[in-house]
This record gives structure tokens, C-alpha cells and sequence, in this order.
């Protein structure tokens, strides 16, 4: 081994190491674990290592999958890579509802991928119902700071009694508060987890201008590092839950280093609010 060679392989190591001491410790659960298959019968493909997750768009259908449990409060994460090039008109969602218990007066808590026109940035859009209304938590849409479709990133969702934080990376990117006169209007009812894709030809890119090409399909979403570290309903009492316990690696709130990071990056990416 030459020296570059000898410098190459404690690189690797140090990467290694590091990776391992910032990620390893995360309560990361296989796909059976966590969750199971929602819609598009072949098109979800669970990998060989259980951990990750195929699902995919294509002239025949969408696909999908849903949490096992119902939660109340929790921290909520995947690792994510999108379907690359010409991807107009696909959607890519990763949230939380209660719309098939609660269909008149639901709750959400949404990340969504909006397809892009190659070379152009991905746009990620995210929502929040509270009680049916989304008075308080309206779209609100960013650029990133990397290309979505190119690596894993890992996006997340705390819910708490009192406070929901949307993080990209451990980048916080949006936070509400509960406050007193939003009354019902904070999500406070069970919510299962949910990943989809599936086609938004009529409103997602561009509001609609630029449609699924199936010339391109199939559309493959990647998901990878399912964490639901939350307080898991009984489905006879949705009142009652068993929490996940305490873990250091999991927030509970935002810190004051946190804090500046969100302020940057609602600097820099300006949200766009989208009056529909
Ligand atoms: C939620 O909405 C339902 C139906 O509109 C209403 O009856 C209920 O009082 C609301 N809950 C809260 C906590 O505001």
C-alpha cells in the first residue's frame, strides 16, 4: 500500500466510525416491524435487508404503505431518496392522518414532494390539519439545499402535546406551537404513518402545467431508517397509549442551536404560501 492508499483507508474508517456514532444509536425498526403494505400490490418492494423500501409509480398504479399502530405524540422518521430525472406530476408523501376514523374532522401532518421539470429544484410542500381545519397550518413551500433525488436524506415529524416540528437532516424547517385560541384546531387525535406516490398530473408541478409522462416510468421512491419512536394507541381506547421510552437521540423539542438553523434556512428559502 502506498501512503494515499494508507491515508484512503483511515478515511474510510474515520467515516465509518462517525457514521456509526451519529446514526447507529437511532431506534431504527425494519420495515415488518413498523409498517405494512397499503395499495399497489407489486409495485412496493421490500429489500432483502428488510430495512428498506421500494415503492413505485407506473401506468397501472401507485403504491403505498401504512403504520402498524396509531399514534399520539411521537418523533417520526424516514430516510428518503426520490425518482430522479423527468419526474413532473409525481407525488411523494410522507405523513401522518387520521382521515379514514375522522372524515369530516381529520388531522395531518404532511411532507410532499412535488416532481420537478429536469434541472429545475424539487419543491417540498408541508401541511398540517388540526380537527379538519387547516387554518393554522397551511401549505407552506421550500427549496432545498441538496438534490432530493440524488441521496438519502432523512426527513422527520415531532408531534408533541404542545408543538410540531418538521425536520429535514435535523434541520428544523417549520415549527407550530399550540396557542390558546387555536383551540380544536391543534392536531391532538390519533394518526397512523403513511408513504405514497402516486400521480397529481392535475395540480402538482407548476399547478398542473406539467403531467406524469409514463415514457419515464416506472418512478421509484426509496425509504430506508423507519423510526415511530411514539406513544402507540390501543385501537379500542384511543385515549390511552403506551409511550416509546426516552432516547437520547430523539428530540423532545427545539434546542437554541436548532433555533438558528430554522431561522437560516426560513431565511435563505423563503417559503413560498400558496393561497388556494
Ligand atoms: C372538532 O370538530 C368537531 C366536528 O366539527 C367538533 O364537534 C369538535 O368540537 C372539534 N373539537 C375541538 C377540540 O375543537
Amino acid at each position: 500500500m502506498n501512503s494515499h492508499a494508507i491515508t484512503f483507508v483511515f478515511l474510510s474508517a474515520l467515516r465509518v466510525f462517525f457514521a456509526g456514532g451519529s446514526s447507529g444509536n437511532l431506534p431504527i425498526m425494519s420495515f415488518d416491524e413498523g409498517y405494512s403494505h397499503l395499495f399497489g400490490d407489486g409495485n412496493l418492494m421490500v429489500l432483502k435487508d428488510g430495512k428498506s423500501v421500494h415503492i413505485s409509480l407506473d401506468k397501472r398504479t401507485g403504491s403505498g404503505f401504512v403504520s402498524q399502530d396509531l399514534y399520539l405524540h411521537g418523533y417520526f422518521s424516514a430516510s428518503i431518496k426520490l425518482p430522479a430525472d423527468y419526474t413532473a406530476g409525481v407525488v411523494v408523501a410522507f405523513y401522518m392522518s387520521n382521515v379514514d376514523l375522522f372524515e369530516k374532522n381529520h388531522d395531518e401532518i404532511d411532507f410532499e414532494f412535488l416532481g420537478n421539470i429536469r434541472g429545475k429544484d424539487w419543491r417540498i410542500q408541508t401541511n398540517i390539519y388540526g380537527n379538519g381545519s387547516t387554518s393554522r397550518g397551511r401549505e407552506e413551500r421550500y427549496g432545498l439545499w441538496f438534490d432530493p433525488s440524488e441521496d438519502f436524506h432523512q426527513y422527520s415529524i415531532l408531534w408533541t402535546e404542545n408543538l410540531i416540528v418538521f425536520y429535514v437532516d435535523n434541520v428544523p424547517i417549520r415549527e407550530m406551537k399550540r396557542t390558546q385560541e387555536m383551540g380544536g384546531d391543534f392536531p391532538s387525535k390519533p394518526m397512523s404513518l403513511y408513504a405514497t406516490i402516486w400521480d397529481g398530473s392535475s395540480w402538482a408541478t407548476n399547478g398542473g402545467n406539467y403531467k406524469v409522462s409514463y415514457k419515464y416510468a416506472p418512478y421509484i421512491a426509496e425509504f430506508s431508517d423507519f423510526i415511530l419512536h411514539g406513544c402507540a394507541v390501543n385501537p379500542l381506547e384511543l385515549s390511552k397509549c403506551d409511550a416509546a421510552p426516552e432516547h437520547k437521540m430523539i428530540p423532545t423539542g427545539i434546542t437554541r442551536r436548532h433555533r438558528v438553523k430554522m431561522e437560516n434556512f426560513r431565511k435563505k428559502r423563503l417559503p413560498i404560501l400558496i393561497l388556494l
